[in-house]
């Protein structure tokens, strides 16, 4: 028998946005708005389940590669909602952090973040990391480097250290919205024993039951890591 659990660690990427929005014969942008106003929502629904950690896949490097247009309107969006959206969850005692190469962002965006990050660091009931201009091999690759420059060989655990993930757990589950069944250059690295959940909900439409059918499929699983 499956023993039920709830996960330490649950990541989305959360996809879908556009092809909402284009059912609707809106444009792209009302998709990512749409989803912006989900994402809040769907944060606050998981630390209410009991979960400690959330990731959630907002930018991958990759689509820093999208159209100007889209981009500047991903980034208006991120003023508009970032504040007070950074409000509720100090209100909710969770801790915001930001995983990405935040180099490659607006230098006004940084600063909203890093504002954030201090004003939520004491939050004790719960870590949400946003991963933005994040990409799985860069963060490999960053954390590569970083262990050449220390000119000393790594164990698993010093590797795990160096990532942007660095004191968080390993996703136990990685649920993916929108249809597509594919990693995307999410968290390679800490992926590795994740239990995957795909579903053809639209990620503005991804909501809290449809979270709950997620952690109840996890539920059911059987996880081996390998052994019999
Ligand atoms: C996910 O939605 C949000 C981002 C990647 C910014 P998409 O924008 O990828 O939506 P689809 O996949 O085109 O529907
Ligand atoms: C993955 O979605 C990235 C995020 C949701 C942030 P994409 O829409 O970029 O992925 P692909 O292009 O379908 O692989
Ligand atoms: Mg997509």
């Amino acid at each position: 028998m499956a023993e039920r659990r709830v996960p330490e660690h649950v990541a989305v990427i959360m996809d879908g946005n556009g092809r909402w929005a284009k059912r609707r014969l809106l444009p792209r942008g009302a998709g990512h708005r749409a989803g912006m106003n989900r994402m809040i929502g769907l944060a606050e629904h998981v630390f209410d389940c009991g979960i400690k950690y959330c990731t959630l896949f907002a930018l991958s490097t990759e689509n820093l590669s999208r159209p100007r247009e889209e981009l500047e309107g991903l980034y208006s969006l991120f003023r508009e909602y970032f504040p007070a959206n950074t409000a509720r969850l100090k209100e909710k005692r969770i801790r915001l952090r930001v995983i990405g190469d935040l180099s490659l962002l607006p230098e006004d965006i940084r600063a909203l973040i890093a504002a954030g990050e201090a004003d939520t660091a004491d939050g004790t009931r719960g870590t949400l990391a946003l991963a933005i201009a994040y990409g799985g091999r860069q963060d490999i690759l960053h954390a590569v480097n970083e262990a050449v420059r220390r000119g000393e060989s790594v164990t698993m655990q010093d590797f795990s250290a160096l990532l942007f993930t660095k004191d968080m757990p390993d996703p136990d589950l990685l649920i993916r919205t929108g249809k597509e069944v594919r990693i995307s250059n999410f968290l390679l690295w800490q992926a590795a024993y994740s239990e995957l959940y795909f579903t053809d909900v639209l990620f503005p439409d991804f909501s809290d039951k449809e979270f709950d059918k997620a952690l109840e499929a996890y539920g059911k699983r059987e996880r081996r890591y390998g052994k019999v």
